[in-house]
């Protein structure tokens, strides 16, 4: 097998104003509020032991007016184009409550020097949360449903010049493909087909020729697939036993990284950070005017 390309290179938010303070997934609890100190330190611990592992960790700042900010997974989908030229597709937050961290990001990435588009913008126009995108095998997979919405496919298929592969996303637990994806290396994934529904789970697994299939309650109650993978390393919020065994007999070195304040906001490691290194034409392939494959309705 072959280790992933991308996942060296990441941007993530420092929580100064993370909080919970609306309810937009089934985690969220404006009377379970996280510890300010403890988030802190933990995510630092997180950014440090990435850095560790010797990827790069870009940190942009969140602004007071935006809590969920800190899971800067959701604020677009970078890639490097053919070009070499950075790029970031805008997310475009499905709820109006977490609209304005675009206002910041898009700025951000623009000095950063990555160009920047958008499949629609405040309110009008296609859902679409970065959350629910992964390079893996020939495409893009991309979850839809409760954020990312099916039209939005399209525009990124078109917009990147790239095969995007559809998968429904049907649990409620588990409303970004993030929290039920997770790729390993080039043959292998973690994947929880409990979110999906029949067609999109069977899809998924065909594309997978050595899946670690998570239950639905390892996906939900550990985050265990909200991971990020830097080379062999997996760096897991939680990770069960069997899981565990399971990952290094493939011959990868699992790392616990404690962010439990973070999952009170619905989130964990991959939501906390996002990479900006998947290139077209070695991650995914090229796909000239782009495709769209949706599995059967
Ligand atoms: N509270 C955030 C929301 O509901 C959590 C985002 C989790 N991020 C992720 N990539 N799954 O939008």
């Amino acid at each position: 097998m072959t280790e992933l390309g991308w996942g060296r290179h990441y941007v993530a938010v420092e929580p100064t104003h993370f909080r919970v303070e609306y309810v937009i997934n089934p985690f969220m609890d404006p009377a379970v509020q996280p510890d300010r100190a403890l988030a802190w330190r933990q995510w630092h611990d997180m950014v440090g032991t990435l850095r560790d592992l010797g990827a790069t960790v870009d940190v942009l700042p969140q602004r007071s007016d935006a809590p969920d900010m800190v899971y800067a997974m959701n604020l677009g989908l970078g890639v490097v184009r053919e070009s070499g030229e950075r790029h970031v597709v805008m997310s475009h937050m499905r709820y109006a409550e977490r609209r304005m961290e675009t206002r910041s990001a898009q700025p951000w990435f623009a000095e950063q020097g990555s160009t920047t588009s958008t499949v629609g913008r405040d309110g009008v126009g296609a859902h679409l949360e970065a959350g629910d995108a992964f390079a893996w095998g020939d495409g893009l997979v991309v979850g839809y449903g409760p954020r990312t919405e099916e039209l939005a496919l399209k525009h990124l298929a078109t917009d990147l010049g790239v095969r995007v592969r559809g998968v429904r996303i049907t649990h409620p637990g588990m409303y970004h493909l993030d929290l039920a994806f997770c790729p390993l290396d080039d043959r292998r994934a973690m994947v929880c087909p409990s979110a999906l529904d029949d067609a999109s789970a069977e899809a998924l697994l065909a594309i997978v020729p050595e899946p670690l299939v998570l239950t639905e309650e390892e996906a939900l109650t550990t985050f265990c697939a909200n991971s990020v993978v830097v080379g062999r390393t997996v760096v897991m919020p939680a990770c069960p036993d069997r899981v565990r065994a399971q990952l290094e007999e493939w011959g990868f070195e699992v790392v616990v990284v404690d962010v439990s304040e973070f999952h009170k906001g619905g989130g964990s490691i991959r939501c906390l950070t996002n990479p900006v290194d998947v290139t077209i034409g070695r991650d995914l392939p090229a796909v000239a005017g782009g495709e769209v494959l949706l599995p059967p309705a």
